[in-house]
């Protein structure tokens, strides 16, 4: 892969670190694990959006956009990621969120809904749950055109090929920092929702040969709508890279065994491994995504899913702003020391 012939911004100003957790490691008495710090990417807040934002970013400017269009849920955190890369642009966003099942629209709530304020979304358009998203996004677009603008529609979590490209980048710098460290990777453990994240990893490990497996904990759906979702992706992003995509499918592993009831619900497993990650190693983990990956993590290795030998990398995507949002959540002490 030649990815130096994308066009693409810069919002991290170095690699994000690749860190041992011994304590929690040595806790739960399996394999060796590490973590890549990609809660630390640059923009308001960090996260997994960053890296894909900086190809999407740079597609909207080389197309003359003035206007940034994308959606999520209440608090999502693409819609902030996506915010704060259009300002320092110079860029206006537009956004449009998706109430949740349980819980409508509090203009007044904390986490990222404060943020969509303070970083000055030109408009916030809230639609009931269920309501299509992507035509929403689409009418506003038309609705910017026909008044002489620009606009550029981000896809729902960043996630097209061209997103994916970010994460393709990310398994790249994986292997360059492992390799520095003489760390040998066996496998990767990280979210699957909109799917730009755990796709382009998958591309860009294959790519170079790396075999390393990629474990993906769906966030949101069961696996016979994510693993074609996945798969899907994984075409779609190593077509656009000129990756030979022959068995790619193979690589594509989800796990639906931790969502609960459904996506931003909270389960007891995400609980104590927030708690867990928390006080065992000083880390934040979210809610919604990477609390319910740590959940599966914690799950697999419980289990006897991997060799004590074996060196496992959690990938945080970041999420932490949400926390603020809905802090009785945490009032139970699943784990302690
Ligand atoms: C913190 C966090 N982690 C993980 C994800 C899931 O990543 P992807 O949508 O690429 O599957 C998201 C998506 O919104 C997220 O905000």
């Amino acid at each position: 892969m030649l990815l130096a012939k994308y066009p693409r911004r810069s919002y991290t100003h170095a690699k994000t670190p690749v860190e041992k957790l011994p304590h929690l490691t040595k806790l739960l008495n399996g394999p060796s694990i590490y973590i890549k710090r990609d809660d630390l990417l640059g923009l308001a807040g960090g996260g997994n959006k960053t890296r894909k934002l900086e190809f999407l970013i740079a597609d909207a400017l080389r197309k003359g956009a003035d206007t940034i269009v994308t959606g999520g849920a209440l608090q999502s955190n693409h819609c902030r990621l996506t915010l704060a890369a259009a300002v320092k642009e110079g860029l206006k966003c537009q956004l449009v969120l998706e109430e949740g099942i349980a819980t409508p629209y509090e203009p007044g709530a904390n986490g990222n809904n404060l943020l969509f304020k303070l970083l000055g979304a030109e408009s916030i358009k809230v639609v009931p749950h269920g309501s299509d998203i992507i035509a929403e996004m689409q009418t506003l677009s038309e609705e910017l055109t026909m008044a002489g603008r620009t606009p550029y529609v981000i896809p729902i979590g960043g996630s097209n090929a061209l997103g994916s490209v970010g994460y393709a980048a990310c398994a790249q710098e994986i292997l360059q920092q492992t390799f520095e460290d003489g760390l040998v990777l066996d496998d990767v453990v990280v979210a699957s929702g909109s799917g730009g994240t755990q796709a382009g990893l998958i591309v860009g490990l294959h790519a170079s040969s790396a075999p390393i497996t990629v474990h993906g904990i769906n966030v949101s759906r069961p696996n016979e709508t994510q693993i074609p979702k996945i798969t899907d992706l994984v075409q779609q992003t190593a077509d656009y890279l000129n990756v030979s995509a022959n068995h790619l499918a193979d690589h594509v592993h989800c796990y639906d065994g931790y969502v609960g009831e459904g996506y931003t619900i909270p389960t007891q497993g995400m609980i104590e491994a927030v708690q867990m990650l928390a006080r065992t190693e000083g880390i934040l983990l979210d809610s919604v995504y990477t609390g319910k990956v740590m959940a599966g993590l914690i799950d697999l290795i419980r289990k006897g899913a991997f060799k004590k030998e074996d060196n496992v990398l959690f990938v945080h995507t970041g999420g932490s702003p949400s926390l603020y949002a809905t802090p009785a959540l945490f009032d139970e002490d699943l784990f302690a020391l």
